[in-house]
């Protein structure tokens, strides 16, 4: 599985605001939004352009378009939704589709509640949008539904990723591309990764944790 740690030292820098406790909800999403564009840019680096013939002021000529009809953007609700805006800064005009998932915090398994997929996403590169890569349990079956829907290509942004959901998503979906700002220690007992961010859907979203 292709993994791109992105140790730029922006991201590092941005990364270490949201790692503090004390930082407030407004700057944790402003910050997410910045590091989520950052990702974005790297992990759209191999996109295909189309050659489109413009006329310019010295005459015809011929450009690269970047064809976002071919794409659609998945974030993983809710966490993913704070990630979303930074995104699509770079991908404005992608179509997004969306999958709720909500961690069962006992036995660590992904609860579906919510999908709603683009009409024609059969053939389309899907770039998957969470903050949090823990078991990885979230990301495989969201990755799970992409691909019985007829994704062709899935690329992955996650901020902070666990080397435990790491291998179970390179076991599982062996062909997917990650994009991730760190790659952290380990989960603790309660899946949680170490040193991480916490519950980054509380911190997006300002609500009392548990
Ligand atoms: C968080 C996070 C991921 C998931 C990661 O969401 O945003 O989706 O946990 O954990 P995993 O890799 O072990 O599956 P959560 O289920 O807490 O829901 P929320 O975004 O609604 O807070
Ligand atoms: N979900 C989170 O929000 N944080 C973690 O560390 C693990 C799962």
């Amino acid at each position: 599985m292709r993994i791109v740690e992105v140790r730029h030292p922006l991201v590092r820098h941005k990364l270490g605001l949201l790692r503090d406790a004390a930082t407030a909800p407004s700057l944790f999403r402003q910050v997410v939004g910045e590091i989520a564009t950052l990702l974005a840019y790297e992990a759209t680096a191999d996109l295909e352009l189309a050659d489109a013939q413009i006329d310019t002021w010295a005459g015809p000529l011929q450009v690269g378009r970047c064809d976002q009809s071919r794409i659609t953007l998945v974030p993983i609700l809710r966490a993913g939704l704070g990630f979303l805006p930074g995104v699509q800064v770079l991908l404005p005009n992608a179509p997004v589709s969306v999958i709720g998932l909500r961690r069962d915090e006992t036995t660590l398994q992904p609860h579906a509640y919510y999908q709603r997929f683009v009409r024609d996403i059969a053939g389309r590169t899907a770039i998957l949008i969470d903050p949090m890569l823990a078991t990885g349990g979230s990301a495989i079956a969201a990755i799970d539904a992409l691909k019985a829907a007829g994704v062709a290509r899935i690329k992955a942004i996650f901020l902070v990723s666990a080397p435990e959901g790491l291998r179970a998503l390179e076991a599982r979906h062996p062909d997917t591309e990650v994009y991730t700002a760190a790659i952290d220690e380990r989960l603790n007992d309660h899946g949680y990764i170490l040193p991480g961010l916490g519950d980054a859907g509380d911190r997006v979203f300002g609500t009392p944790e548990g």
